[in-house]
């Protein structure tokens, strides 16, 4: 197997978790997905590949895509659209988060079951997020587990959500309430696919990526300080950089705690606030990721009032997150049309709410300082007081 790769991370996983390792192949040139699966990495496995519109349509997959037949009928049901090219097929699902239900995980395995794919079979998932986490889903379930891998599209994909073996779709309006933990076998990064991500999917992503390296790396904390600029010009070898940092981190922490039992909840930095910032505000009102990049900032003045990190600390931590454009006030502006002094209370309930928070108290990860994190309970007071203006 040839591979136009620089750099492989190879993460194992514990001998007891059922899985055996994930390969993370960092490409450095631009994506011929047509040269790579046809040529380069051809395989007497079927392969079953899964997109989505957006990402069929780019200039960079024309090729790929255009080399598959439509099929007369489609195997998939009514949405999807499904396309053969040899002893391969293509499922093209419908773009973003509407489309991440158990009828597209459902109709990826229909299109594998109608086109007789055996278990020594591939799903591969080109796409950001949700088609990784849908395709990954449907590998797990397809005769009991068929070999995943994935071509994440988006910068949030890239440094989050394709490393790691967490897989599943929504559920009666829950996010991501069914699933599986399903590690891929490969995973192929081109970072160059971010280029045409859309401004705001990009700002979405960034916020995981500056979540990172906050829990992880200095050099990086000091390039998003210091090199906006690229970072926001999307320079490639900045991101490439970023990118590489970012998925070894997190598929260092996954490799020790795959089940999440321990130092995995560190990167939930951000996300007990942001998710209830984003349940508040309503479905849609603000991206996960300036949620999560608002709950750092949350998360820091929690801190900072308990007197466990400096008061420079929780500068820079702020000043990085706005310089890229977060919001960092108590109340976030998307919650502006609720009551000021309602505010706090919804957001505090919904927090109690969240699905990775088990007891009565609410759990937070926290810093104490440059990548020294833990988790501690925080007292409803405590909360309260990071999400009210102080006069
Ligand atoms: N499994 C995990 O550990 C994990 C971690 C974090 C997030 N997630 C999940 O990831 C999902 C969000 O992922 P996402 O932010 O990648 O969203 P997404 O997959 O919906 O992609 C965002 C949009 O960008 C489009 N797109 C993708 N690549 C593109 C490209 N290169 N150029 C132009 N457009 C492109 C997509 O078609 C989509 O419309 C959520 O469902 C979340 O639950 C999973």
């Amino acid at each position: 197997m040839t591979q136009n790769a620089q750099n492989v991370y190879t993460l194992r996983y514990p001998e007891n978790s059922g899985f055996d390792e994930t390969k993370i192949i960092f490409h450095k040139n631009s994506p011929d997905l047509n040269k790579f699966f046809f040529e380069e990495n051809k395989t007497d496995a079927r392969r079953l590949f899964v997109t989505d519109t957006t990402i069929a349509a780019l200039p960079c997959m024309r090729t790929f895509t255009s080399s598959f037949k439509a099929d007369a009928e489609s195997h998939a049901g009514k949405t999807a659209e499904t396309f053969t090219r040899g002893k391969d097929a293509l499922i093209i699902l419908g773009a973003g988060e509407k489309f991440k239900t158990i009828e597209s995980v459902l109709s990826i395995v229909r299109t594998a079951l109608e086109g007789n794919f055996n278990r020594n079979c591939i799903f591969t998932g080109i796409g950001g997020g949700v088609v990784c986490d849908m395709t990954g889903f449907a590998a797990s379930m397809f005769k009991r587990g068929v070999l995943a891998e994935f071509v994440p599209t988006t910068l949030l994909a890239d440094v989050d959500a394709s490393v790691g073996g967490k897989t599943g779709c929504d559920f009666e309006s829950y996010k991501n309430m069914i699933g599986a933990f399903y590690p891929a076998k490969n995973i192929h990064i081109w970072s160059s696919f971010i280029q045409t991500l859309p401004q705001n999917e990009f700002i979405s992503g960034l916020a995981e990526a500056i979540k990172t390296a906050f829990l992880f790396s200095a050099e990086l904390t000091e390039l998003f300080l210091s090199q906006k600029d690229s970072v926001m010009k999307r320079e490639q070898d900045v991101l490439d950089g970023i990118v590489e940092q970012c998925a070894r981190a997190k598929a260092k922490i996954v490799s020790e705690d795959f089940r999440e039992h321990g130092d995995r909840a560190f990167l939930n930095y951000g996300h007990t606030f942001g998710h209830a910032l984003e349940s508040v505000a309503g479905l849609g009102k603000v991206t996960h990721g300036e949620a999560v990049a608002w709950g750092m900032s949350r998360a820091v003045c929690v801190s900072l009032a308990r007197g466990v990190c400096s008061k420079e600390f929780a500068d820079k931590t702020l000043k990085t997150l706005a310089l890229y454009g977060y919001e960092t006030g108590a109340v976030h502006s998307a919650l502006k049309n609720i009551p000021s002094e309602k505010t706090a209370t919804l957001i505090l309930n919904a927090m109690k709410k969240d699905k990775k928070n088990n007891s009565a108290k609410i759990r937070l990860t926290l810093q104490s300082g440059p990548q020294q994190t833990f988790v501690s309970e925080a007292d409803d007071e405590e909360i309260l007081s990071v999400l009210t203006e102080q006069e």
